[in-house]
């Protein structure tokens, strides 16, 4: 194959789906304030059972992952009342609070978005669940929606 199929040049798409750095949507995160009663709503309105369950440290969540296809619902509550998510629940409620976008290199994507004029959270990627690997980008400056850069 001499043709590239994406923009992006040697990403190697693994799906005919990819949108230039964008692969794949990975998860779509709600916040809750209880996982376990959120985990229970999914289960008892959609039989959409819990295929991943962890505590993220560095960023004070617990989250609960259903599968869907080949993407997540990310339950996220807080375990501390400093988390960024325990202040996204004080102040908005529960809800959606951010989308997660495959991309095949974190860097490269991130390099992208400051390239762009983007506002970043996170200057390098860093540790995610699951054994990703994230970076953040702010939502001012990204149409108001905060989004998850996530390399597999
Ligand atoms: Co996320």
């Amino acid at each position: 194959m001499s043709s590239t199929a994406g923009a992006s040049g040697g990403a190697g798409a693994s799906g005919s789906g990819a949108s230039g750095l964008l692969t794949e949507i990975d998860h779509v995160a709600i916040a809750v304030r209880d996982l376990d009663a959120a985990a229970a709503y999914y289960r008892a309105t959609f039989g959409a059972e819990v295929a991943h369950r962890e505590q993220i440290e560095s960023d004070g969540v617990e989250e609960a992952l259903i599968k869907v296809a080949d993407s997540y619902v990310q339950l996220i509550s807080p375990t501390r009342p400093d988390s960024p998510v325990a202040k996204f629940l004080e102040a908005k409620g529960e809800g959606l609070h951010h989308v997660g976008y495959r991309v095949a290199d974190c860097a490269a994507a991130l390099d992208a978005v400051r390239a762009a004029g983007g506002r970043l959270i996170d200057e390098t990627p860093r540790p995610g669940s699951r054994g990703t690997t994230v970076a953040f980008v702010h939502p001012k400056g990204a149409l108001g929606t905060l989004i998850e850069l996530v390399q597999e």
